[in-house]
């Protein structure tokens, strides 16, 4: 660890827990937020976070899968043990407010996820595609607040509300421990609207995504900021750039009703240039047609961005191309990549390895979300760095979604009132990184 991450270590206390009183919101002082840390599984290439849920006496930390696309929280439960943990029946209030919900029942022991005239809604596994109806559940979560650098308090929230899943659901999660998944997509149940209504924050959160995390891990900042900045965060780039999040007008969702729109993030990306050159490619792929197919969206569940072949193929010609230039050395391709390099002949730089610098260019004044080395390379084996870069076939529903290796060690936020997505440039040109934190 350099002297710069030291510095920025989040040290954790023994911290005090504050217990919600029913009539007051939590109110957390100015410049602070709610943190959850970032996990990477470096097989799976997922993210996940951990939060604990149930009764102050007896919480069980719940290691979740992060899905920056998915709609509400649920996680396998079939041996979950809490006395603060409650259904919602079928026709109650809660049941009536949450979407698609439907009646469902159960043939076995009553427990938590089990009982009958039980309300249902869909829980989604994207690894697995697997979808079922699920008990809509509610319990006491505890979260942890922070001033972008340190941890500061525990808060229990309760009432939050989770899906309470079976264990087929689990199939494909990062690990054995990794029992359920966050979703943070726009909507009323997703992990940061629930917080964010809890401490009446503006709708705001930010990622600080890991590319490991063995040395430290990363960050969910919910609320405003500050969020996680490398020492010397007078330099004018540091700051956040933002680009409009657009409106996909037709759900992506696996289940939704018709006329509803997208509830994951999209942003208009306008071009693609290498070494300041465009890639050419029809335009009209950028946009969303009348069934919403086509634009650019954000995913932490795939993880390499992931490209319409009519993109992918003439950025990988243009990248080889200018590569070629820099005198770096093309090798045999290593699957699912389709152009690999010699690593020696692309020296080493804080940024990762010297290659071409591939921007997109995104609406707005000059914005750019540049990729350099570290996010643009894999290191697919020995002395071979591939070009992290899936082709998504000639009929993708998305002709962009940009993904998680993309997304790593930059602060990215999403600021839903504001209606922006907004990034640093990458946290290695300050000699720090998202792997920034550490449990003690
Ligand atoms: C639900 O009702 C069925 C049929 O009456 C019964 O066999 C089952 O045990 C009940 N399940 C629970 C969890 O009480
Ligand atoms: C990472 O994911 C793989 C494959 O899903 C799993 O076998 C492994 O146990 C996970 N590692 C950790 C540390 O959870
Ligand atoms: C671009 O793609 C659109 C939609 O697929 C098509 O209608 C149009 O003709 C294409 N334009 C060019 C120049 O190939
Ligand atoms: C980062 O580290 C390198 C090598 O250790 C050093 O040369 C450089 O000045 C550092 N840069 C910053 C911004 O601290």
């Amino acid at each position: 660890m350099s002297s710069s991450q030291t510095l920025t270590t989040l040290f954790i206390f023994s911290l005090l827990t504050i217990s919600y009183a029913a009539t007051d919101p939590f109110k957390l002082p100015k410049h602070t937020n709610i943190h959850f840390p970032i996990r990477k599984n470096q097989t799976s290439l997922q993210y996940y976070t951990t939060f604990e849920a149930g009764n102050p006496q007896s919480r069980t930390p719940i290691d979740a899968l992060i899905d920056l696309g998915a709609q509400s929280v649920w996680f396998e439960c079939t041996s979950y043990v809490s006395s603060s943990y409650k259904r919602a029946a079928c026709g109650s209030n809660r049941c009536n407010k949450a979407s698609g919900s439907v009646c469902i029942g159960c043939n076995s022991t009553p427990r938590p996820g089990c009982s009958n005239n039980t309300c249902g809604v869909y829980a989604y596994n994207p690894l697995s595609a697997y979808l079922t109806a699920q008990e809509l559940g509610e319990d006491t979560i505890r979260v942890t607040s922070s001033n972008g650098n340190t941890l500061l308090l525990n808060y229990d929230v309760p009432k939050f509300q989770l899906s309470c899943a079976d264990s087929g659901i689990v199939e494909g999660l990062p690990g054995d421990k990794t029992k359920g998944l966050v979703g943070l997509a726009r909507t009323q149940v997703s992990l940061h609207s629930q917080i964010s209504s809890t401490f009446n924050f503006g709708k705001k959160f930010a990622l600080c995504i890991p590319s490991s995390s063995n040395t430290g891990l990363g960050d969910i900042f919910i609320g405003g900021g500050p969020y996680y900045m490398p020492p010397s965060n007078e330099d004018q780039s540091l700051s956040l750039v933002s680009t409009p999040l657009v409106i996909n007008p037709v759900s992506t969702a696996p289940i939704y009703s018709e006329g509803d729109a997208s509830d994951e993030y999209f942003i208009n990306v306008k071009d693609i240039e290498i070494n300041g050159k465009r890639v050419a490619f029809n335009s009209s792929l950028l946009s969303f047609d009348k069934n919403g197919v086509g634009g650019t969206k954000i995913s932490t569940i795939v993880p390499y961005t992931t490209l319409h072949s009519s993109i992918y193929k003439p950025l990988v010609k243009d990248f080889v191309k200018a590569a070629a230039a820099n005198n770096i050395k093309r090798v045999a391709s290593v699957a699912p990549f389709g152009a690999c390099f010699d690593s020696k002949t692309a020296p080493k730089t804080i940024t990762g390895p010297a290659v071409p610098d591939i921007d997109l260019v995104l609406e707005g004044k000059t914005v750019r979300f540049r990729l350099y080395g570290s996010n643009s390379m894999v290191e697919a084996k020995k002395n071979v760095i591939c070009l992290g870069f899936v082709d998504g076939g000639a009929e993708p529903r998305t002709s962009i979604v940009l993904g998680g290796h993309q997304l790593e060690n930059r602060v990215i936020e999403f600021d839903l009132d504001a209606s922006k997505f907004g990034f640093t440039s990458s946290l290695l040109l300050w000699n720090t990184s998202c792997s920034h934190y550490r449990l003690p």
